[in-house]
C-alpha cells in the first residue's frame, strides 16, 4: 500500500539524487530499515531487501516500491544474517539483478527484554549472533561490490561526483549501551560490539573510498521494538524524559540515512549519528525526583530544599 511521503521523508531532498543506484539492506521489512529503504527508493534508488521470513519479506519488498513509479524492489526471504551462504547468494542476486549494490543498511536484530538471571548463554549468543555477527557477515557479503562502487562514484569534497555517491554503509545500532540498561545486557553487548564493528570498517576500507557510519535511534513510535520492548501504560512517562518531548518517527531515521548516503555527508566516516530527540542523555534523571524533569525546568520555580541552592545576597 503506497504510504505518503511526509511518513518516511522530508521535502529538503531533490528527487533523483539516488538515480541509478542499489541499496542492499538486511532486516528490511522491519518497520524502522523499511522506511530507510523506502525514502531511498523514492530519491531513485532500486533496492533488495532481505528477511528470515519469506511472506512478509516479499510483501515488503512490493509496497516499497510503490514508493516511485519504475521502482525495482526485490525482497529475499529465507535469508538469515547468521548464515553467510545465504548472504553472500543474496548480495549477488542483488548485484546481479539490479545491476550494482551502492549502499548498504545492516539492520537485522534480535532483541527481547530478560534480567541477566533469566539469559541463557544460548540466549545471549542469539542476539550476539545476529547482531554482531551478523553485521559482520553483511560487511563480508557485500564489501566488494561496495568498494567497487566507491571506486566510482569518489568525491574530492568540492565537486559533486557526476554520477552520484555509493560505496556507503549504514549500521543501525542503539543507544542504550552509552549509560546501560536493565534487561538489555545481551544487546547492549551486542550493540556496542556493531559500533566497533562500524569503525573498523571505516579506518580499513576508507582507504577505498567507503564510509561507514551508525545510526542510533532512540525511542521511535509504531515500530516493533516499541511493541517488543515498552509497556503502552509506560509511555507517558518515558515521553516526559526525552528533550524533544516525544518518541521519535521512522522518517526521521530515514532522513538521517538520506543524510548519510547523499553528497551532504562525504567526508563522514566512523561517526554514529544519534537520533533521539536527546533521550539517552537523560536516562540518569530520577522521575520521582524533587526536581521533576521537565516540569521543574518549565516552572521557573528556584531549587529549595539543598544546601546548594542559591543564597541571597547579603
Ligand atoms: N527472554 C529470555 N530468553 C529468551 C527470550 C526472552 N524473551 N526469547 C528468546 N529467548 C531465548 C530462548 O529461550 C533461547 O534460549 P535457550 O535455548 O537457552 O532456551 C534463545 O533465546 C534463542 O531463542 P530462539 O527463539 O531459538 O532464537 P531465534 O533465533 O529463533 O530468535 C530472538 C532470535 C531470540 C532474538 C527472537 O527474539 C527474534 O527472532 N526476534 C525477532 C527480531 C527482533 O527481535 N527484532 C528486534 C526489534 S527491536
Amino acid at each position: 500500500m503506497p504510504v505518503p511521503k511526509n511518513e518516511y521523508l522530508s521535502e529538503v531532498w531533490k528527487d533523483g539524487i539516488f538515480n541509478n543506484k542499489v541499496v542492499f539492506c538486511t532486516g528490511g521489512a522491519g518497520t524502522i530499515c523499511s522506511a530507510q529503504v523506502r525514502a531511498l527508493v523514492h530519491l531513485g534508488a532500486n533496492a533488495c531487501i532481505v528477511g528470515r521470513n519469506v511472506e512478509k519479506t516479499e510483501r515488503m519488498a512490493k509496497d516499497i516500491a510503490t514508493a516511485r513509479s519504475g521502482a525495482k524492489v526485490i525482497g529475499l526471504g529465507a535469508v538469515d544474517v547468521r548464515d553467510p551462504s545465504s548472504l553472500n547468494k543474496a548480495a549477488a542476486r542483488c548485484a546481479t539483478e539490479l545491476g550494482s549494490l551502492d549502499f548498504v543498511i545492516a539492520g537485522a536484530a534480535g532483541n527481547f527484554l530478560a534480567p541477566m538471571t533469566q539469559l541463557s548463554t544460548n540466549a545471549f549468543k542469539s542476539v550476539m549472533d545476529i547482531d554482531v555477527l551478523g553485521s559482520y557477515n553483511t560487511v563480508k557479503a557485500t564489501l566488494p561490490y561496495l568498494a567497487q562502487s566507491a571506486g566510482k562514484h569518489r568525491s574530492d569534497g568540492t565537486t559533486p561526483c557526476p554520477s552520484g555517491t555509493g560505496g556507503r554503509i549504514i549500521f543501525v545500532s542503539a543507544t542504550i549501551h552509552y549509560t546501560g540498561l536493565p534487561l538489555q545486557t545481551h544487546v547492549s553487548v551486542a550493540k556496542a560490539g556493531v559500533d566497533a564493528l562500524a569503525q573498523a570498517v571505516a579506518i580499513e576500507q576508507g582507504p577505498l573510498g567507503i564510509t561507514s557510519n551508525v545510526i542510533a535511534p532512540g525511542p521511535i513510535g509504531g515500530t516493533e521494538g516499541m511493541e517488543r520492548l515498552a509497556r503502552p501504560e509506560d509511555l507517558t512517562a518515558s515521553k516526559k524524559r526525552i528533550p524533544a518531548g516525544r518518541l521519535g518517527t521512522v522518517k526521521e531515521i530515514a532522513d538521517a540515512t538520506v543524510y548519510l548516503f547523499s553528497d551532504a555527508a562525504n567526508y563522514v566516516n566512523g561517526e554514529t549519528l544519534v537520533v533521539d530527540g536527546g533521550a539517552w542523555r537523560t536516562h540518569g534523571v530520577n522521575p520521582s525526583g524533587s526536581f521533576q524533569y521537565p516540569d521543574f525546568l518549565l516552572s521557573d520555580e528556584v531549587v529549595a530544599g539543598v544546601k546548594g541552592g542559591k543564597k541571597a545576597k547579603l
